[in-house]
């Protein structure tokens, strides 16, 4: 009855274990899935895919220095994807402080020049708005030359 019952309990923690030992398995491919796809920078990515359509339009904007709601509106888009980008980080693998630091601030230098160019359209201050745009594509230079492949 005793060896019986130990038997049993042998066989439950074998089974658990292989269980275990399955489920971490697949967690591990799921990541290594995830890397090799890239879907790793997917935060990052569909924030600065935003980031990069709305620019699009602020440039052309900046070329008539015609500014209107819509501009306001992509302005906002922006500066809502820019805080998130700036807080993924760690998708681009950069966690030591000092580089924490470097790629925060410049992301921060660009939500500033985001900010700056609102309160100037609604200022009516156009050559001041579309002056940031140029900031803007420095910036963009800038972080795409250290930050991206
Ligand atoms: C106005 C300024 C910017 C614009 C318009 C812009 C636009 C874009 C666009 C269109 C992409 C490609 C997204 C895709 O995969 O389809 C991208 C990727 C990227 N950008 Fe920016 N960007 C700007 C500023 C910055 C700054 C300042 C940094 C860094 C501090 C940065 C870092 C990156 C990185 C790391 C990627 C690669 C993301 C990935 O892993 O897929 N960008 N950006």
């Amino acid at each position: 009855m005793t060896s019986k019952l130990t038997l049993g309990l042998v066989i439950v923690s074998l089974i658990t274990a292989l269980t275990f030992t399955i489920s971490t398995t697949q967690i591990a491919r799921a990541d290594s899935d995830k890397h090799e796809h890239g879907e790793e920078h997917e935060v990052l990515e569909q924030n600065m895919k935003i980031i990069g359509s709305a620019f699009r339009q602020l440039r052309r904007d900046a070329r008539s220095k015609k500014f209107d709601e819509t501009t306001l509106k992509n302005l906002e888009r922006m500066q809502k994807s820019a805080i998130i980008a700036m807080h993924a980080n760690e998708e681009e693998h950069i966690t030591k402080k000092e580089d924490v630091i470097q790629y925060r601030s410049m992301m921060a230098d660009l939500i500033k020049q985001f900010l700056d160019m609102e309160i100037a359209i609604l200022k009516g201050e156009n050559d001041k708005a579309a002056a940031c745009v140029d900031e803007m594509n420095s910036l963009m230079k800038n972080g795409h030359g250290k930050y991206k492949n």
